[in-house]
């Protein structure tokens, strides 16, 4: 064995030159990995005693893309992917790339450079740049739709999905799959195959049929672009990748690498890309919680039991048995219950119909479900999550029943969005097991969970929760116990200027566009409607104090009786109200505001600006444990854009003297709901980034 370097050696068995890299975690081509494996790929080539060259990986993964963290730093050091991928390319011998766990990006990049590819069948292949931002900017754009064709290579561009190894093997992607486990020896016997059969050394580059099969047929493009253009709104990557593909299809080979250069460095010195860089490491960030360690023992977790079986008790029931974990559902009556197992049956079936899972799956996922009407049912489960609605005497009376069923050393829930934990947990005499888990609605499909910690949580509570979250395929973030924790908080000043701006001469549509424009899936005033103008509200109470008792009270309630803030057509469709705008003029004309004109300018400031102020004063008090935790609550659960990063990334690349300003400009016209925060000022005043002040 010959040490090539400190994360590749080199060993010729059986007369196979393997190369192994080994550089955790992911094997990702950080200068000394691009530089090692140049010089392995070198050595083997210029190895007499080696007649094919095997490029494997060591730990858990193929070479998982570029460093990231190297991006937007000073300028690449060492070989380059494309010596590497040169080296690989023009070896004089077979040179055969062995995969497992994941060949991401410019890991495929390198792997497509490779005369051969074998997998093991738990693999997956991909070029996910696209989530990052980015298009492969090693080739990929050029050679992947010369392989699996340019429709195929659209649709795993633009979405960034990790192809299974099986489908890579029906793609052409992969040349063969090899026994789980045993890739290594599998890649030799492969390599000797090809040398005993005298196979051709491949190279995609030269191989034009599939892209020339398209030339000539702009349509193709311009379909794909009609089809994802909703779910892409706003974000540039797909496009560019799009026009890759286009000019692989259009242009020589050497050509449209050159297109794919220029506009990869355009993606990555641009802002949108740092922004969703800066998020694919917030989402990896927020599971570290300094002082609960990694090791902290966890409580085994094998059946949870929910109490509610409404919206939001069935859709989180939901995520526990897709996984594999039984759940006892809980309600008071049979008649509500019924109906809350068979929303969770119809949302399965749903799945079932798009071919999503199988109806064997429905079944078993469903035969995972216990309905019942006690909560003394609840004595055998681990877990358990309190989702009723917001009362906190109801709340805790389930605590207190909770107290006297649950076994010893069980976590005691709550799916409380705003309430506090500490005295919900107050009503048990064993506050250390009492948590929140916050789930967004519905909670079978937004990623988010905000993990509430209140005064008296246990470590082991909490990493069982938040590793429980990451098992059922969520994102949780640990907040504190303060009044709508981290999201809701901070969703509170953006809806109270929202409502404001309607009071100075905005309209909701006005508003609605320029959030909408921001990149957000809706404004607030689209949103009420959607969830009702009416929840909380009473006819008998109300006295027409906001302008939603009004529009209640003209039975204007939202999409599900067609008028809300905007008359809805029968095809849901949204339409500016005349009648809503007559309201508001004459509501404003009551407070004696003049009206005005408002800029869409002022309209994005007025709503963001107190949302970042919101943000420092939750770090300031420790309810958030940094900066981007609060990001990724906003991205996951709210609809921030990823491409603006949230409100804490935005509002530095905005510049925080900016914002502070700008803030101190709002706080002389109109009040001290824009008083900055004073951990923002500090901020300002030192000058210092947030993770130099340690958030
Ligand atoms: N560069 C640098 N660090 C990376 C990395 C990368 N490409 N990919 C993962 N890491 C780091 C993570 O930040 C994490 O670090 P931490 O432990 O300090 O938090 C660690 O590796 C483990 O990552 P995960 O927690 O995500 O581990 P999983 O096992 O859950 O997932 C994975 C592994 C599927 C490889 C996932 O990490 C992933 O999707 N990585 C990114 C893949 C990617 O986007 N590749 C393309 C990069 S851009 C590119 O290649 C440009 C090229 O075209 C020129």
């Amino acid at each position: 064995m010959t040490a090539i370097s400190d994360v590749t050696d080199l060993r010729i068995e059986d007369g196979i030159a393997v190369l192994t890299l080994n550089s955790p975690p992911v094997n990702a081509l950080s200068a000394k990995v691009r530089t090692g494996l140049f010089d392995g790929i070198t050595a083997a080539d210029a190895n007499a005693d080696a007649k094919a060259i095997v490029l494997i990986c060591e730990g858990r993964t193929f070479i998982a893309g570029a460093d990231i963290t190297e991006f937007g730093g000073k300028g690449p050091s060492g070989a380059s992917i494309t010596d590497v991928q040169a080296a690989m390319q023009n070896a004089q011998k077979p040179v055969i790339a062995a995969i497992h766990g994941t060949a991401l990006g410019g890991g495929l990049e390198i792997a497509l450079c490779a005369h051969f590819r074998v997998a093991v069948p738990s693999a997956r292949c991909g070029l996910p740049e696209v989530n990052l931002g980015l298009l492969p900017g090693a080739g990929g754009t050029q050679r992947l739709p010369r392989i699996v064709g340019v429709e195929t290579a659209l649709s795993m561009m633009t979405s960034g999905r990790h192809v299974p190894a099986a489908e890579c093997l029906e793609l052409g992607l992969v040349d063969e799959l090899v026994e789980e486990g045993a890739l290594r020896s599998g890649a030799i016997i492969f390599a000797n195959k090809v040398l005993s059969e005298g196979r051709p050394l491949r190279k995609v580059d030269e191989s034009n049929e599939k892209v020339e099969a398209a030339r000539g047929k702009p349509e193709i493009f311009e379909k794909f672009r009609a089809g994802i253009a909703r779910k892409t709104r706003g974000y540039l990557a797909p496009e560019y990748n799009i026009r890759c593909i286009e000019a692989a299809v259009n242009e020589s080979f050497a050509d449209g690498l050159a297109t794919e250069g220029r506009l990869f460095l355009e993606l990555m010195t641009g802002e949108q890309s740092a922004a969703q860089r800066y998020s694919f490491f917030a989402e990896r960030e927020v599971w570290k919680i300094p002082d609960v360690a990694r090791d902290t023992p966890q409580i085994p977790i094998e059946r949870v039991g929910i109490v509610g079986a409404g919206t939001m008790g069935g859709g989180i029931a939901m995520n526990f048995a897709n996984v594999g974990i039984a759940v006892t559902l809980v309600e008071r009556e049979q008649e509500a219950l019924t109906r809350g197992l068979g929303v969770v049956r119809a949302n399965y079936e749903r799945s079932a119909k798009r071919g999503r899972i199988t109806e064997a799956e429905v079944e078993a996922r469903m035969a995972r479900l216990t309905g019942s009407l006690s909560i003394e049912d609840l004595a055998d489960c681990d877990l358990a999550i309190e989702a009723v609605f917001e009362n906190m005497k109801v709340k805790k009376e389930i605590f207190a029943d909770f107290d006297r069923v649950m076994k010893p050393g069980s976590i005691l829930a709550t799916n409380t969005s705003a309430l506090d934990i500490d005295e919900i947990a107050s009503a048990t005499k064993r506050p250390e097991s009492v948590i929140g888990m916050h789930f967004f609605s519905p909670a079978n499909v937004m990623r988010l969970v905000e993990v509430v910690r209140a005064d008296h949580t246990s470590n082991e509570v909490i990493a069982t929760s938040m590793a429980l979250s990451k098992k059922i395929g969520k994102i949780a973030a640990l907040v504190g116990v303060c009044h709508g924790f981290v999201g809701n908080r901070i969703l509170g000043p953006r809806q109270a200027q929202a409502n404001e701006l309607l009071l100075e001469g905005a309209m909701p549509w006005d508003v609605d566009r320029v959030l909408f424009d921001f990149g957000f899936p809706m404004g607030p005033f689209a949103m009420s409607d959607l969830a009702g103008l009416d929840i909380g509200w009473s006819k008998e109470t109300s006295k027409g104090e906001t302008l939603r008792d009004v529009l209640c009270e003209m039975d204007r309630r939202g999409q599900k009786n067609g008028r809300g803030f905007y008359d809805y057509g029968a095809d849901r469709s949204a339409s500016p109200s005349r009648e809503v705008e007559a309201i508001i003029r004459d509501f404003a004309a009551r407070g004696g505001k003049e009206l005005r004109t408002i800029s869409d300018e002022e309209i994005l400031e007025r709503c963001v600006f107190p949302m970042i102020n919101e943000g420092f004063k939750i770090l300031a008090e420790g309810k958030a444990i940094r900066a981007s935790d609060i990001d990724v609550i906003w991205t996951n659960g709210y609809g921030w854009p990823v491409y603006r990063g949230g409100p804490m990334f935005y509002g530095e690349r905005a510049g925080l003297d900016v914002v502070l300003n700008r803030l101190r400009e709002l706080q002389k016209t109109h009040g001290d709901a824009f008083a900055p925060a004073p951990l923002l000022e500090k901020m300002v005043a030192e000058g210092k980034t947030y993770r130099e002040l340690g958030y």
